[in-house]
Parts: structure tokens; sequence; C-alpha cells
């Protein structure tokens, strides 16, 4: 069974390049297939691993809701998906990625909610690491479309607002139960040190270890500003403080 990572955390703390370096190292290591899943509605993982997303889960369930009356003959409505679910999977060099696009409109999505986890569950076998970068809400994941979870990096910076946003995603997860193996709490760009032990003593309440610090990385910066794939990023402290990462939560 593939192990899962997924990003949460506020808007602007780093969950997108956090989920890229991952995925970056896990190809560097040859941890391959991975399986990305960008579950935010701003799709910007694709983009930082050099991809930009043809086509979204959400732009499937628009088309579906006008396309499933009329289906050929002998078509189901889960084969229908099935088929449309294949199509988004874009296939790349050591990852597949899976962008979830725009979120819900009006009308009950029950059934396709649990044709996607379905789907995750199902495709999951076939990779060696699943990454997931989430939005702030937890939408995917409390909507359980997600599929179930090994490790939860909650990032973090210095802004305040970061930190209630952990508080706020403990509250959605102590709801969810045992879906989550492991909660861990990172910091990310952190200018002034002593505010670190700071925020570890604010979010000491949650039932979250600190897993890992990551630095503010100019290298890591100028790359993303110039829009070059995460992929081939070498020597940079945030790659080698994710790259610690995935040796702790892999084992
Ligand atoms: N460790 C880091 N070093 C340098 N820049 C970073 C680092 N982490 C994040 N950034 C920058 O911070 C900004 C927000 O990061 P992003 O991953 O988009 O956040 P989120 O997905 O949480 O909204 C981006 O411009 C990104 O380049
Ligand atoms: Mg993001």
């Amino acid at each position: 069974m593939a192990k899962s990572i997924a990003v949460a955390g506020k808007g602007g703390t780093g969950k997108t390049t956090i989920a890229a370096l991952l995925v970056s190292r896990l190809c560097q290591e040859g941890k391959v297939p991975v399986l990305v899943v960008d579950a935010d509605a701003d799709a910007n993982l694709g983009p930082l691993l050099g991809v930009t997303p043809k086509k979204t889960l959400g732009g499937l369930r628009e088309t579906a809701l006008k396309e499933v009356k009329n289906l050929p003959a002998g078509m189901t409505k889960a084969n229908y998906f099935e088929l449309g679910f294949h199509e988004i999977i874009e296939e790349l060099n050591g990852f597949d990625l899976l962008t979830m696009g725009r979120g819900e409109g009006p009308g009950c999505y029950c059934y396709l909610n649990s044709l996607i986890r379905k789907f995750i569950d199902d495709l999951s076998p076939s990779y060696k690491w699943v990454v997931m970068d989430n939005e702030a809400g937890l939408e995917h994941i409390s909507r359980r479309t997600s599929g179930d979870i090994d490790a939860l990096l909650v990032v973090v910076t210095e802004n305040p607002l970061s930190l209630q946003s952990a508080i706020s995603i403990g509250d959605i997860l102590s709801d969810l139960g045992s879906r989550i193996q492991k909660k861990y709490i990172v910091t990310n760009m952190i200018k002034n040190n002593n505010r670190r032990e700071e925020i570890t003593r604010r979010l000491s309440r949650l039932q979250m270890e600190y897993l890992a610090d990551i630095p503010f990385d100019p290298q890591l910066d100028d790359y993303i500003f110039r829009g070059d794939s995460l992929i081939s990023l070498r020597d940079s402290p945030a790659a080698d403080a994710v790259a610690q990462i995935l040796k702790t939560i892999g084992g």
C-alpha cells in the first residue's frame, strides 16, 4: 500500500511549496511512482512541478451533470465517472497528477464523492507514495474524498493567524476520528528563532508532534519566481529539511 502524506495549513504558509518539495525529493530518491493529488481549488501544485493541469475533477463534475442523463446504452453512471477519472490523471516522469479543481456548486454530490474516494483508494496500491496538497478548510479530507492518510503536516509560520488555522484544523480532525494516522506541526520560513519555541508552546495542546523546521530558502524563492520546476531543485536547505521529514515519516 502506498504511504500517504497530506499538507494542510493557512493560505501562504507554504503548503504547496512543501508538497512540491516532497514530490521532488521522492522522485530524486527513486521512490516512484508518486500519486500527486492537488486538492486545493487554486490548483497551484502542478505548475510548481512543471505541469499545467488540463483537466480537473471539478470540470468532470460540471460536464457529468449535463451528460449523465444521456449516457450511451450499456454505460452506467459509475462506468462514466471511472472513464472520466482516468482521463483527468496526468502521467509524468515519476509521478501522476490528479487535480481536484474548483469545489462543488449547489446540489448533492454524495454519490460522486464516494466514487472519488473509492477511485483514489483503488489507485493508491499502484503507487509507492501519495502526496496531497489541501486547502485551508480541508474540504476533501473532511468530505472523505481523499482516501486515508498516514501523515498530515500542518504548516505554520510566524503569522499568528496560521496558528489559529492549525488549531481549527486540530478541531476538524478530532471530529474525523482515526482516518489520519499521525499529525505533525511543521514550521516554515521562521525569521526569528525565539518564536519557534513560542509557536510550539502555543500549539502544545494540539495532539500533534513538532516534526521539522523548514528555513526560508532564497534559491527556492528564485526557482518559484522564475517558474522553474522544483523537480530539478538540489542543494537547497528547504529541500534538505523536506528530505529529513521523509526520513522520519518514511521509516
Ligand atoms: N521555505 C521557503 N523558502 C522560500 N520561499 C518559500 C518557502 N516556503 C514558501 N515560500 C514562498 O511562500 C509563498 C507561499 O507559498 P505557497 O506554497 O504558495 O503557500 P500555500 O500553498 O500555503 O498558500 C510562495 O511564494 C513560495 O514561493
Ligand atoms: Mg497552495
